[in-house]
């Protein structure tokens, strides 16, 4: 076994996270940054001193995830979210079951039930958020943003939803509290069933072929037939119906009835 691979089984055993599933040049490239920063020689050292030292371990953490996002990122795509795919899941049902997976700082979860206002009163949207990463979702709990996060949010959700204060923009409570955050491993948590609507973007990217595979399968299991799943910009399925999907729209993939 090779330094990376024996680091790989560590921290498996250690945390349940498997970077085997991670495309492994852009992974390595990134770690091996991390660690020689450090003064660290080799992936054995930078485990080592890792299992004794939470603040490492945090940092290698957050190097490991790749937390950015926005509000509305890739505005263009949500706007058919609004317009197209909402409207028609709510033909079949009033209230609508959503999971943002892999919601990093809360920007795309409370971006969806800013969305959801459009269409039922406050008290009937719950969305569920998750991510592995627990620091970057108690930074998503407190829902306090820099103005970048902001760039493509519509002035009316801006003026309705978020409240200024200095420098920074805070989510207001009434669609905080729409949305619960709990930590979940996609590639090691069982997933729940019965979405209407699953949001996984800019995630998948950096998983290998297999890992994506199984996680489409997964994704595809949890959906209700009709219900709908929203990938990233760069993330397009190559073959849905291998996975009981059909495309309703760049990007969107319906499961099949
Ligand atoms: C680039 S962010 C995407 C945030 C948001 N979905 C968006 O598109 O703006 C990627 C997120 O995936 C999370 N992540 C990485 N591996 C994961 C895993 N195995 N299970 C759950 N979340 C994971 C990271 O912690 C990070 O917050």
């Amino acid at each position: 076994m090779n330094d990376y691979q024996e680091f790989i089984t560590k921290v498996l055993k250690k945390t349940g996270i498997d970077l085997a599933c991670y495309k492994e040049a852009q992974m390595k490239r990134r770690l091996t940054s991390l660690y020689e920063k450090k003064g660290y020689k080799s992936f054995q050292e930078f485990f080592n001193a890792m299992s004794t030292d939470r603040a490492l371990f945090d940092e290698f953490l957050d190097r490991m995830t790749i937390n950015v996002s926005e509000f509305y990122r890739n505005g263009k795509r949500w706007e058919v979210l609004e317009k197209k795919i909402i409207p028609k899941l709510l033909e079949k049902n009033k209230r609508l079951k959503v999971w943002s997976a892999a919601c990093s700082t809360g920007e795309e979860p409370y971006t969806i039930a800013m969305i959801l206002t459009k269409f039922m009163p406050l008290s009937q949207i719950q969305v569920l958020a998750t991510d592995l990463d627990e620091t970057v979702m108690e930074r998503a709990k407190k829902g306090i943003y820099p103005e970048r996060s902001l760039q493509e949010v519509p002035d009316d959700i801006k003026k309705k939803y978020f409240t200024k204060d200095g420098i920074f923009y805070k989510v207001n409570d009434e669609i905080k509290r729409t949305v619960t955050f709990k930590k979940h491993n996609l590639l090691a948590d069982s997933f729940d069933s019965n979405f209407d609507l699953i949001v996984c973007r800019n995630v998948l990217i950096y998983f290998t072929e297999d890992a994506k595979e199984l996680l489409y399968k997964k994704f595809s299991a949890a959906l209700r037939p009709g219900g709908i799943f929203f990938v990233g910009s760069t993330e397009q399925i190559f073959n849905p119906p291998a996975y009981g999907f059909e495309t309703e729209d760049t990007f969107f993939y319906r499961k099949a009835k």
